[in-house]
């Protein structure tokens, strides 16, 4: 590869003043990231949206104030996308693409939270809100990043582009239709994002896998009304009961799902990837005294690891249907409801999983009820090229601060950009996170340790300046 790079690009980039500036500004950054924290832009809940509009424009001043280019908030169908640029060495310098959102999962069960959700508070060395390691506090890290270059020293190592979504949580309908249609103006050599954990506070980590989903929401209607359920129990089918009978042919007790076809594109794990699972450091008491559950569970012949990265799985998430308020009542309910969640991994693809859910669906269940069954949510799975210039450089960003190379590891969780860049713009993402394994992200309590938010921006700080560096070794100067 020849490419020409102008003459700013040569001279040295103090990256240690960028480093000090982070320092002497941790906190005001921090106090900064609660005023993000309090505005509950929690993306599913139609009451929430002032609050997602709102996050949007704290962002964009945020990044408009640190000296970001073309800040602009792209209106949607949905919630606002994000777009800032700092393209300052032209068009054939390397340029980095970062990515976070800004929308939050619900709150509920509230009562199960020690402190209001959105009153952030620091206790010892955690800070808690809802949304700080999920996604808020990592985005977060990612602009102090860019700050800290922009007003520590007046530029940054690289170009950067910075893409962000307030629908990360729901459907990501927004980004899912923009990214196809703007491939040109979100071009770039490599994307970044800090959405996932490391597996122990001094073990960094970084994800080159996560699962797909395929969400499907199950509508059952029998009787037009609720029904006196001795008067017609017993002579008129009930939705809910037959709602178990379907639920409970989806899987079996170990796992393993019933719906034909739905393995046929699995990949299996060859032999190399299942050793390199086995050195992923995970205590597995620690890891279930976490959950509060009895007992481990899951597919026979896989380990912990390979469960959640590499294995798909299908959960309910949420049953609705007849009477749930206190005591009792004798009724036959018209109407049950589900949403079930299907985890996909390579090569699985969710518009044809949805297909063969459906088909099945058609063959178990009764003429008794009414089935009616819809794709919420679609995300392909992704498995990412870890060989690459800027997981290198990630890797020794990573190296130099947490003074420990990091593990490589799949998850199970989904964030459907990093398929998106994959299909769409053969981007490859580096997934550099900063969470812990019990930030109890999408529970109550959500937090994050307050120290790695200086230890992620000092990472990614030495990130930008390392994959700038390394590009420009690999590029001949003309
Ligand atoms: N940051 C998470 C994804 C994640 C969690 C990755 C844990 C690795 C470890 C992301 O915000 C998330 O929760 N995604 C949703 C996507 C879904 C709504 C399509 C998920 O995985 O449930
Ligand atoms: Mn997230
Ligand atoms: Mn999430």
């Amino acid at each position: 590869m020849t490419r020409m790079l102008p003459e700013i690009h040569r001279q040295p980039i103090d990256t240690e003043a960028a480093i000090n500036y982070a320092k002497n500004n941790s906190r005001q950054h921090l106090n900064e990231l609660k005023a993000f924290l309090r505005i509950q832009s929690i993306s599913t809940l139609p009451e929430n949206r002032a609050d997602i509009d709102e996050a949007a424009a704290w962002l964009a001043n945020k990044l408009e104030s640190i000296g970001m280019d073309n800040v602009e908030i792209i209106s949607t169908n949905g919630h606002p996308l994000l777009y800032a640029d700092w393209l300052r060495y032209g068009d054939e310098a390397p340029t980095l693409l970062l990515y976070g959102h800004y929308d939050v999962q619900p709150v509920d069960p509230l009562d199960l939270w020690d402190r209001p959700p959105f009153e952030p508070e620091e206790e010892g060395d955690y800070l808690y809100a809802r949304g700080v390691s999920d996604d808020k506090g990592q985005l977060h890290i990612l602009i102090r990043g860019l700050e800290s270059y922009l007003q520590g020293i007046g530029r940054l190592p690289l170009n950067i582009k910075v893409l962000l979504e307030g629908e990360e949580e729901t459907d990501g309908e927004s980004l899912a239709e923009y990214v196809p249609d703007n491939v040109k103006r979100l071009k770039a050599d490599a994307a970044l994002i800090s959405d996932t954990a490391m597996h122990g506070k001094n073990q960094p980590s970084i994800v080159y896998g996560l699962r797909g989903i395929c969400y499907v929401l199950l509508d059952l209607v029998g009787p037009a009304r609720d029904l006196h359920s001795g008067s017609y129990g017993g002579a008129i089918d009930n939705p809910l009961n037959v709602l178990g009978h379907i639920i409970a042919k989806l899987k079996d007790e170990e796992g393993r799902i019933l719906i034909p076809g739905f393995y046929d594109n699995v990949r299996a794990l060859n032999p190399e990837e299942r050793r390199f699972n086995e050195r992923v450091p995970v205590d597995q008491q620690a890891w279930l005294k976490q959950t509060g559950a009895p007992k481990l569970w899951g597919e026979p012949g896989y380990s912990l690891i390979e469960r959640i990265g590499t294995r798909p799985t299908l959960d309910v998430n949420g049953i609705i249907g007849g009477y749930t308020a206190p005591g009792t009542k004798t009724v036959l309910p018209s109407k049950a409801h589900a949403k079930i969640s299907m985890r996909l991994v390579p090569d699985q693809d969710p518009h044809e999983i949805f297909r063969l859910f459906q088909d099945y669906l058609g063959n178990i269940a009764p003429s008794t009820v009414n089935v009616n069954c819809t794709l919420a949510n679609a995300s392909v799975p992704s498995v990412v090229n870890f060989n690459t210039t800027a997981m290198k450089a990630a890797s020794s960003a990573l190296e130099a601060v947490f003074t420990r190379k990091p593990i490589l590891s799949r998850e199970g969780g989904s964030i459907p950009i990093v398929g998106l860049f994959e299909e769409h713009m053969s981007l490859n993402t580096v997934l550099m996170g900063f969470g812990l394994p019990d930030d109890r992200i999408h529970s109550p309590n959500e937090r994050f340790f307050i120290p790695n938010f200086y230890l992620g921006t000092e990472t990614v700080i030495r990130f930008f300046d390392l994959y700038a560096k390394a590009h420009q070794d690999k590029v001949r100067i003309t």
